[in-house]
């Protein structure tokens, strides 16, 4: 428990989700676990962010889709998935006789689409932690206006998706791409949310100077790995300073126990780690095993009392 009176020290409580570990996988970085579950036992894990779906497969964007960057990868895959139904009847019965606690990440084009799949999975996805929504995606109604970049339109999902998965809790994902961070969190919360991921990736563009075309098909990108971290450890400060008793789950970069634990003390109850599974597909375990040293070298009763924790002053 968040409270320190679990027998593990490593589980945290966020909301009305309880994580045997703050240690989660990425969406779109670890599919339906499948692949990885030959290097990571998935029960280790906090939990398994599934890949966003959406309420048809969608085929993504050309190739290429992705390319290498400093310290990072750009990448417009554009949202490739096998549809809301494939995951109902195949990968969350997968993951679950696997004992892996599931997180849905849900997407869609228009705030109807994002509700058709929130209602599927209340219908039919039965033993899910969570659902954070990827409100990363083009607003058709909006002149492809991501949703995430307007207060409105990040108000409208989050709350119809609320009202749609009233038992579930529902974490909406924050895009770093915006002058004022708190003012969506505001709104993402205000319609309804349990807490928030922050964050997805960052707008980026890589040129091929030979050729002088784009690296992407897409042209731009976002931006993940460690060039990312500190952006993403602002934004959690940020946020938790201005809504303190809010769950967030951090990500962004996340390559060691280190980062990891710098989220949580900028006031991120959990970590999801994304890039580093491409580079290292044990990094969430390795990850986790130097949280529980760093625990233990402090002699903390709960990795919880590390949220929020860092030294302003003084
Ligand atoms: C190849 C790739 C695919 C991704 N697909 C999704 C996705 O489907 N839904 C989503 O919410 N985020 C997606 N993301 C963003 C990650 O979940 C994560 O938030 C972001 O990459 C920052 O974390 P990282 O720097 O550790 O990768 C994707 C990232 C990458 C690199």
């Amino acid at each position: 428990m968040a409270d320190g009176t679990s027998s593990s020290p490593l589980a945290v409580t966020l909301g009305a989700m309880e994580l045997q570990t703050p240690v989660l996988v990425a969406s779109g970085t670890f599919g339906a676990g499948r692949e990885a579950s030959v290097f990571v036992d998935l029960p280790k894990l906090g939990g398994v962010i599934v890949k966003s779906m959406t309420i048809v497969p969608w085929r993504g964007k050309p190739t290429p889709r992705m390319c290498e960057t400093p310290s990072g990868i750009l990448n417009a895959i554009g949202i490739q998935n096998k549809g809301v139904d494939h995951f109902v009847a195949e990968d969350l019965p997968w993951l679950l006789k696997r004992k892996a606690t599931v997180i849905a990440s849900i997407a869609g084009n228009t705030v109807d689409e994002f509700v058709k799949v929130a209602d599927k999975l209340r219908t039919g996805a039965r033993g899910i932690a969570a659902v954070e929504v990827n409100i990363s995606c083009p607003n058709l109604e909006d002149r492809n206006n991501m949703f995430a970049h307007s207060v409105e339109a990040t108000s409208a999902v989050v709350g119809e998706v609320k009202k749609a998965l009233s038992r579930v809790p529902v974490f909406p994902k924050l895009s770093p791409n915006v002058t004022s961070l708190s003012t969506i969190a505001e709104a993402a919360l205000n319609a309804g949310a349990d807490g928030l991921s922050l964050v997805n990736t960052v707008f980026g563009m890589a040129i091929d100077v030979r050729s002088r075309r784009p690296k992407l098909a897409g042209t731009i990108g976002g931006l993940s790995g460690p060039a990312i971290h500190p952006i993403a450890v602002r934004a959690i400060h940020e946020v938790h300073r201005a809504f303190p008793h809010v769950p967030i789950i951090g990500q962004g970069g996340v390559a060691s126990a280190d980062d990891a634990l710098q989220m949580i003390l900028a006031g991120a109850s959990a970590v999801a780690v994304g890039t580093a599974n491409f580079v290292q597909p044990r990094a969430s375990l390795e990850i986790t095993d130097g949280i529980r040293a760093y625990v233990e070298e402090q002699g903390l009763a709960s990795v919880s009392e590390l949220v929020g924790a860092v030294k302003l002053e003084g």
